[in-house]
């Protein structure tokens, strides 16, 4: 057998725990990869709120998503992923079931801006808040530019913390290839 790879692997969680109805969060929503898989689980009857500071971001998922016929399952928010709370609406909190980060820059896009410790930080404790039980957040780790690395840090001493009756935590991860590739955290809300 081959072990499922880091994306695969970060999609399989997502599969298994949003369902047809559900809410779901892209933090990082980037060229609306994440956005429209999360849209395609979600189904007509759920809805998936996407996250980017720029402006790009917005326009690229948006193409993508009616090239995809998606559209009316999700609301993009030219936001950062910290402003979560203010952003979800009512309905949403406490049914939040699966949440995505593709941590580091935009493929093709400008790579000084990247996602920072403090503000990926305070988005999982405001997921952790809105989730419900058994709710999945997957961080898709990238650590190979310098800032990748402090922010790598940072999220591992955090999520490590969390008290164990109140989340489990995952680290799925290749330890023998070269080039710093991207790993997997995963956060299970109890
Ligand atoms: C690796 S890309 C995401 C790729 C995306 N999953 C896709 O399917 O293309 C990271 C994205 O995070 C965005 N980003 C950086 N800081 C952010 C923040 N505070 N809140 C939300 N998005 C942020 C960047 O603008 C960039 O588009």
């Amino acid at each position: 057998m081959k072990l499922e790879r880091i994306l695969p692997f970060a999609r399989t969680l997502l599969q298994r725990a949003v369902q047809p109805g559900d809410y779901a969060v892209d933090a990082t929503m980037g060229n609306g990869h994440d956005t429209c898989f999360l849209a395609d689980l979600v189904r007509d009857h759920g809805k998936v709120f996407a996250f980017d500071i720029q402006q790009q971001a917005l326009e690229n998922t948006n193409l993508r998503l009616e090239e995809q016929k998606l559209a009316s399952r999700a609301s993009l928010f030219h936001a950062s992923h910290d402003e979560l709370l203010n952003c979800l609406p009512l309905e949403a909190h406490g049914k939040v079931t699966g949440a995505v980060f593709n941590l580091g820059y935009l493929p093709g896009g400008d790579k000084e801006i990247v996602t920072k410790p403090n503000s990926t930080i305070s988005a999982i404790k405001q997921l952790l808040e809105v989730m419900a039980p058994e709710g999945i957040i997957v961080l898709v780790i990238y650590h190979g530019h310098a800032e990748g690395q402090i922010e790598r840090d940072e999220v591992i001493e955090f999520v490590t913390g969390l008290d164990q009756k109140h989340a489990h935590v995952l680290r799925y991860e290749f330890i023998n290839q070269t080039n710093n590739p991207p790993f997997i955290i995963a956060v299970e809300k109890r």
